[in-house]
């Protein structure tokens, strides 16, 4: 990787993981081989842009070869840090974090969900797929426990706050936050917010005629 993290822009890193699934599928239905051209026909993007978005790590391929498939997933692969594994906690385990947790597709990546944390009496004592549900209480004491890289945060929004606020004092860096709030975190801690109905309300100005 030739240059610093933080020089790359949030554009191409956001088109990182948009490479490293095209590049799965492409490896997965055995594609060995593939030009520049023909990557940038399949991923909509202009050969030109891939190149850009490639040199901001060192540039991959080779002029007149294209792209190895295999070793250009693997190094974005390495550069989304997926060689690596991450243990998950839930905060909230209502709708949604019984949903992550019941999803078997992170695993596949190294995200493993080693718990869900609720204040629900109902909920305590429970577990979803094998995975525990624990009593929020105990949320502190389990972190500075176990190694515990992200936490969901699955609760209500009222309380989403609260709960990163909890995680990130008891050490956990990585915050993935469900709630529709804005979490304020120190510079050390990555916040990654995943707004559904923001999404949804751009799906929809996008169809509306106004
Ligand atoms: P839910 O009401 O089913 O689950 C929330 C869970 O959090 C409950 O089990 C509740 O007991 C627990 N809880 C409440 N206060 C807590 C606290 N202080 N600490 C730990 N746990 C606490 O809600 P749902 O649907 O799972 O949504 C969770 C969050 O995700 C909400 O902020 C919601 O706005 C957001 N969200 C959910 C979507 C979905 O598809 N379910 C879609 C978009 C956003």
């Amino acid at each position: 990787m030739a240059k610093e993290k933080n020089y790359v822009s949030e554009a191409v890193m956001r088109r990182m993981p948009k490479y490293y699934r095209y590049l799965t599928d492409m490896e997965k239905s055995g594609i060995e081989r593939i030009s520049s051209r023909e990557l940038s026909q399949r991923m909509g993007l202009t050969a030109s842009q891939i190149r850009q978005d490639f040199n901001c790590f060192g540039g991959f391929g080779q002029q007149g070869y294209g792209y190895n498939v295999s070793e250009l997933r693997l190094e974005i692969q390495k550069i989304l840090g997926l060689t690596n594994t991450y243990n998950v906690i839930i905060a909230g385990a209502g709708n949604l974090g019984q949903a992550l947790a019941n999803y078997t597709g992170f695993e596949k990546d190294g995200f493993h969900v080693k718990c869900l944390f609720d204040i629900n009496p109902r909920l305590i004592g429970m577990s979803i797929r094998g995975i525990p549900i624990y009593d929020i209480d105990e949320m502190e004491d389990y972190i500075s426990n176990n190694k515990v890289d992200i936490a969901a945060i699955c609760t209500p929004k009222e309380k989403a706050r609260e709960a990163a606020e909890r995680v990130i004092k008891s050490g956990v860096r990585g915050i993935w936050n469900f709630a529709a709030v804005d979490i304020a975190a120190p510079h050390h801690v990555i916040v990654e917010n995943v707004h559904l109905s923001d999404s949804l309300y751009t799906l929809s100005f996008r169809m509306s005629d106004e």
